[in-house]
């Protein structure tokens, strides 16, 4: 297998050039014979991105063509080494690409217009989930070593990876300090349940050539490690969050974890992933979601849930811990069979 792409990848707006973007919109159909003179970059004005790099690039034309765009989105890996290693770690750039090049083109929510991608080369997915789980099966002192220097340990591959995408101009977002209004939460909602029920238990799903990602990540163990490692210095800086009760949480959720990842990843449809309200841009023309790293197949409620953890106003009478053994509205399959905490069984007043 080839280690990189043969043709240059930018991978930073100091590798732009008007040639580059020329070949590459002609290649995607969209523009036949003008060409780029000049561009300038920004970032885009609706929002920023942390586990890439996104910048909206506004094209001089020699020429006037219908379909020849004014301006475009590129987005490319971070440019910080540990960022980066830990974004590529959990698939997020491979997961972006995976949408655009096999789901974009024909999705019941509107979605940036694909132009251009760009990677090299990967392992596929039977050879990364025999990595994963080998990593996953370390003893829980390595994944915790491996948890606390993770920026340092798990470095990037050197895979180059790029997308140019359609700009949506002049959308509004609701950023994670605020809750969005009603009718944009419902406008989400329903525009989830259209991509649910499009994949309800498609054969897709049981395609690793299509759907080659499980919702949350293939290394549980490793990820908790990761959140072990660093847990007692934020507990200690936000002691008024991480109360006793909510600590005793997540070490149950630590004790259960692969149980409770294989139930989330049961592959019951397509999940876009990533639910947050800066990925839902809201346009004259109605929602167009952006922002696909976190695509793969799994429950749907995660991405519902996802939604509201953020959006949804805590209610006058909302309880403050979990409901308890008996009452767990929720426990269908899989999670009844989980010991519940002793400390989640009690509930209290807000
Ligand atoms: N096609 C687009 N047109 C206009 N704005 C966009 C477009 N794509 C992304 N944006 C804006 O740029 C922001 C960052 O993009 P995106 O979420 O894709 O990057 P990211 O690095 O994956 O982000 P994060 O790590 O914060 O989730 C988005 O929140 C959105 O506001
Ligand atoms: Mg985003």
């Amino acid at each position: 297998m080839a280690r990189r792409l043969a043709v240059p990848v930018p991978q930073a707006v100091a590798d732009l050039s008007a040639d580059w973007l020329t070949d590459a919109l002609h290649q995607s159909g969209a523009v036949h014979s003008a060409r780029v003179t000049s561009f300038t970059t920004g970032t885009p004005g609706s929002g920023r991105g942390f586990t890439g790099q996104t910048f909206r690039v506004a094209l001089e034309w020699d020429r006037p063509e219908e379909g020849a765009p004014a301006t475009v989105l590129l987005k490319v890996p971070s440019a910080d080494p540990g960022n980066r290693g830990l974004v590529e770690k959990d698939g997020a750039y491979d997961r972006e690409l995976d949408f655009y090049e096999r789901f974009s083109a024909d999705f019941p929510v509107r979605v940036p217009r694909l132009y251009h991608s760009l990677r090299d080369p990967g392992p596929g997915p039977a050879a990364r989930l025999r990595t994963n789980r080998l990593i996953d099966r370390l003893p829980e002192s390595a994944l915790r070593f491996v948890g606390r220097h993770a920026r340092r340990l798990v470095r990037p591959s050197g895979r180059r990876y790029l997308l140019l995408t359609e700009y949506i101009p002049g959308a509004r977002t609701t950023t994670m300090e605020d809750y969005p209004p009603d009718g944009d939460l419902q406008e989400i909602l329903s525009a989830l349940a259209r991509i649910h029920a499009r994949w309800w238990r498609h054969p897709d799903l049981s395609d690793e050539e299509v759907v080659s990602w499980p919702t949350v990540t293939q290394t549980p163990r490793l990820m908790h490690g990761l959140y072990r490692a660093r847990r007692s210095e934020v507990a200690e800086r936000w002691p008024h969050l991480f109360t006793p009760e909510l600590i005793g949480l997540t070490d149950w959720f630590g004790d259960h974890i692969e149980d409770l990842i294989d139930f989330i990843n049961e592959p019951l449809a397509l999940l876009r992933g990533d639910t947050r309200t800066d990925n839902m841009l809201f346009c004259d023309d109605g929602l167009v979601m952006v922002d696909f790293g976190n695509l793969g197949s799994g429950r749907p409620a995660f991405d519902v849930a996802t939604l509201l953890s953020s959006t949804l106003v805590p209610g006058a009478d909302a309880p403050s811990s979990l409901p308890g053994t008996t009452t767990r509205p929720w426990s269908t399959r899989g999670w009844s069979t989980i010991p519940w905490p002793s400390s989640a069984t009690t509930s209290t007043s807000a």
